[in-house]
């Protein structure tokens, strides 16, 4: 705004004066639009992150099953597993016959049908047991590690190898397999 044009002009400097009101006004209405846009806008982010764990879990296929934390789950029939017993029993893999003394290679491979490993869902450890002789424990990552687990054990005695594994939403679950010491 010229400064002597209103002075020397004063039809033009109510003009001016109304135009400037004017702009003011506008600029209160759209700063109060502006206001309740970005309030709106931000109201709806905040509740979509506050309520976003929920549609997650309503979202997701799979939720912690508590029921399963209960107990050691085991295959009703270990020859046919069914349904979350295919990706949970763990699958042991030694020879059916060692020598005393002699160590050999236990492999435990959780589920018959690789079990995931995503931060959502994964196996966080494993424990291999030969009767009720702790023998190893595997802890695990998702995303860096597959729940397949190796490790050499010497027995003197015939035993009934056994590993438990831990899903982090479907519990413990236990797999066997005898062996014989020759
Ligand atoms: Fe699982």
């Amino acid at each position: 705004m010229n400064f002597n044009i209103h002075m020397g002009n004063p039809g033009l400097y109510k003009i001016l004066k109304w135009k400037t009101g004017e702009l003011i006004m506008n600029a209160k209405i759209l700063n109060r639009r502006t206001f309740l846009e970005k309030g709106l806008v931000a109201t709806v982010t905040l509740g979509i992150s506050y309520l976003s764990p929920y549609f997650a879990l309503a979202q997701s296929p799979a939720k912690k099953e508590t029921d399963l934390f209960k107990q050691v789950n085991l295959a009703r029939d270990p020859d046919n597993l069914q349904g979350l017993e295919l990706g949970h029993v763990p699958q042991i893999k030694a020879p059916d016959s060692i020598k005393p003394g002699v160590p050999f290679e236990v492999e435990v491979r959780v589920g018959k049908k690789l079990h995931e490993m995503i931060p959502a869902h994964y196996i966080d450890w494993v424990d291999l047991y030969a009767d009720d002789i702790f023998l190893a424990k595997f802890i695990l990552t998702p995303n860096f590690t597959q729940p397949i687990c190796k490790v050499l054990v010497t027995v003197n005695n015939s035993a009934t190898l056994r590993a438990i594994e831990h899903c982090n939403l479907h519990g413990l679950w236990e797999g066997t397999k005898s062996i014989k010491v020759i």
